[in-house]
């Protein structure tokens, strides 16, 4: 059977219990990956996890002259080694599998000079444009041109420059961020982007020897260097809320108990906050936090915002537990129109549920039933699997390949807290 084929098959078997480890954040190792292209030398990421889009940045990384490999001793340890030898050329078939491709922009345009890059893809919910990140990179002095598919950006050397989102996006703060280390003079971001994997990512900058200030708030101001004053160094990722959601969520629609050790209570304040609502009890612990669940949640309107609002990809999780919550739920989203559409999924699987543009009506039913689904995209794939968790009978998902893209062995880590699921 090819890869494209495989199943995740699900059987309700009651509350979940137990223990789960929180891998690294998807949305915060791509990032470091190619933040390595600033430097030559040999880097090292601790905490990574085992998902499909690692070794997407990894083949991406290498075709531009970083190679990587997982440690033998320990595969959540990855070892980058930049060479020196850099093609800031980004071509079309490692570009468009994934979002975080954009991501190399900022390190190769500071860095080389000039860069080549196709348009990035990933997941694919509405339009994703790229116009903050070039706006952003051409009040440094870079000029952008399309070229066949491609785009051209190029900059002497880039300068500093004060630059105002209308919206703190996170990819746009993020190729600023990068472009800005060796920029000439200071560059300052307004309305920057909050998220606990941009705080990672100025972290992971700093300690190779950038000069950042305000991180973690709205402002950040970059101080440029000279381009031979980075090292490589040594950096943990940042744990991954939204996984660690998933475990909630799957704690959540069995009514079990879980505890998971690594997840940061602080980088889901907003969302902890909701789940409580909802009738969860979540207790902070040393190294993690416990979940304990009601045998029916009740229902919140919520809408998805910018952190630390409630991020979009905690959506799909939160609309699969409102579909079996006492009540009904109204969903706004903010950030992208199309990513409504697991739900003719959970449809299919008996909830009651209505979309009218950004908005979703939830009325939450008391029993969701087995059925086979197919999952659009990455956390809608895993918010399938949750609510296979709370269906009657059998629920069989295809498009494995979308959760494989973000989730660590999601269906290892839900079977050891006591879920009937396998792969085939
Ligand atoms: C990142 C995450 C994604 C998450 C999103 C919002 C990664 C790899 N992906 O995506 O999982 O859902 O943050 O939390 O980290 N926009 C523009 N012009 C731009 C840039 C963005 O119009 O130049 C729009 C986008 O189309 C979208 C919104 O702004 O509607 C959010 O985008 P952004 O914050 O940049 O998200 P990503 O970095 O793409």
């Amino acid at each position: 059977m090819d890869a494209g084929a495989e199943q995740i098959v699900v059987r309700h078997a009651g509350p979940l219990s137990g223990e789960v480890n929180v891998p690294g954040a998807k949305n915060s190792v791509l990032k470091l990956m190619a933040a390595t292209l600033l430097t030559d030398g040999v880097t090292t990421l601790t905490n990574v996890p085992d998902i499909a889009d690692v070794a997407i940045m990894g083949d991406l990384l290498s075709a531009i002259g970083v190679t990587w490999a997982r440690d033998p001793a320990d595969a959540a340890t990855v070892i980058l080694t930049n060479h020196g030898a850099i093609t800031p050329v980004a071509p079309y078939e490692l570009v468009e599998r994934i979002r975080a491709s954009i991501n190399v922009l900022g390190p190769l345009l500071t860095r080389c000079g000039t860069v080549t890059l196709s348009m990035p893809g990933g997941d694919d919910f509405g339009s994703r444009p790229i116009d903050m990140h070039v706006a952003g990179l051409e009040a440094m002095g870079a000029t952008f041109e399309m070229r066949q598919g491609y785009l051209v950006a190029r900059a002497e050397r880039l300068h500093g420059a004060t630059i105002t989102f209308e919206f703190p996006s996170v990819g746009a703060t993020e190729n600023i961020l990068t472009a800005a280390v060796f920029a000439k003079g200071t560059t300052i971001i307004d309305n920057a982007a909050r998220e606990p994997e941009i705080s990672d990512l100025c972290n992971f900058l700093v300690a190779m020897g950038a000069d950042i200030e305000g991180i973690g708030s709205s402002t950040l101001m970059v101080h440029g260097v000279e381009r031979d004053s980075l090292r490589p160094v040594r950096h943990e990722v940042v744990p991954d809320r939204i996984q660690a959601a998933t475990y909630i969520a799957a704690a959540a629609v069995t009514g079990g108990e879980v505890t998971l050790i690594n997840a940061r209570p602080e980088h889901m304040e907003m969302p902890l906050r909701r789940f409580a609502e909802m009738g969860l009890t979540i207790t902070p612990q040393t190294n993690g936090l416990s979940v304990w669940a009601p045998p029916r949640m009740r229902s919140i309107d919520f809408a998805t915002l910018p952190y630390p609002g409630i991020a979009t990809d905690y959506k799909p999780l939160i609309v699969t537990m409102l579909s079996i919550a006492s009540g009904v739920g109204i969903v706004t989203e903010n950030l992208y129109p199309g990513r409504f559409r697991y739900v003719e999924e959970l449809l299919r699987l008996g909830a009651d549920i209505s979309t009218d543009g950004h908005h979703a009506v939830v009325r939450g039913v008391r029993q969701l039933s087995g059925a086979p689904v197919r999952a659009p995209d990455i956390r809608a794939g895993a918010a399938l699997v949750v609510a296979g968790l709370a269906a009657h009978g059998e629920t069989i998902i295809t498009g494995v390949s979308h959760i494989d893209r973000g989730y660590d062995d999601i269906v290892g880590r839900l079977s050891h807290l006591g879920a009937d699921i396998h792969r085939r």
